[in-house]
């Protein structure tokens, strides 16, 4: 059986000057999804974009819309991103005092509901959540900013995260997000990722469109 590898290109790396060509650039890709990242300068110490430029994403967006929220009380915004158009929201599982009730609201929204893991959280956190959890966003960066070198502890928790979702009969994907690229893309995806969130290593690219398909054909096992 072959396996069809995600790829989600991070909006945070686009040419925001020419967003709208940016997009329509994922459109007219293998790209499956847009990765748009949100964070408030608290819980990290960067501040990307909010709802505006999100809805003017949405307006142009046909694909699936992955919204990664690297903010503090994020349980106050879970009905304005799902009228915003987000297909899956993903929280911080360091920004969620009550975890389980954060992923039933998303999911009363009718979104997927996702968990983000800081690349010094454990995996062993989800076990008595996995069930409820739609997909977990693996860090293989410190959130915050694009750009930055992958993080090579992250293969052991992929493949400790498949365990656990093996053993627990869970539903749930693993997404990578920081630093991918073709170098390590194919690895991380025999380890057991299902989506690779790409930002620096697409956009900054000569040839956008051909390096998404150079990582879906890097990632077709
Ligand atoms: C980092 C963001 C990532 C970022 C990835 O905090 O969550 O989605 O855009 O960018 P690259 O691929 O450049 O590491
Ligand atoms: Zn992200």
């Amino acid at each position: 059986m072959s396996k069809n590898t995600l790829i989600a290109p991070s909006v945070l790396a686009a040419d925001f000057a020419n967003l709208q060509r940016d997009v329509e650039m994922i459109n007219a890709s293998e790209a499956d999804w847009f990765h748009i990242d949100i964070m408030d300068g608290v819980f990290v110490p960067n501040i990307s974009f909010g709802m505006p430029v999100l809805e003017a994403i949405s307006r142009h967006a046909k694909k699936t819309i992955d919204v990664h929220l690297m903010i503090v009380n994020p349980d106050q915004y879970i009905k304005t991103f799902a009228s915003l158009g987000a297909n899956i929201l993903t929280v911080h599982y360091e920004a969620c005092t009550h975890l389980h009730r954060t992923l039933q609201a998303i999911k009363d929204e009718g979104m997927k509901a996702g968990v983000a893991l800081n690349p010094h959280t454990s995996i062993d956190l989800l076990e008595d959540v996995i069930n409820d959890i739609d997909m977990v966003c693996i860090m293989s960066v410190n959130p915050g900013f694009g750009g930055q070198s992958f993080i090579e502890n992250t293969y052991e928790k992929v493949r400790k995260l498949k365990d656990l979702i093996t053993r627990k009969g869970a539903n749930t994907i693993i997404e990578i997000d920081g630093g991918v690229t073709n170098k390590n893309a194919k690895q991380l995806v025999e380890a057991g990722s299902d989506v690779l969130v790409a930002g620096s290593f697409v956009f900054k690219a000569e040839n956008p469109t051909q390096t998404i398909a150079n990582l879906k054909e890097l990632t077709a096992l």
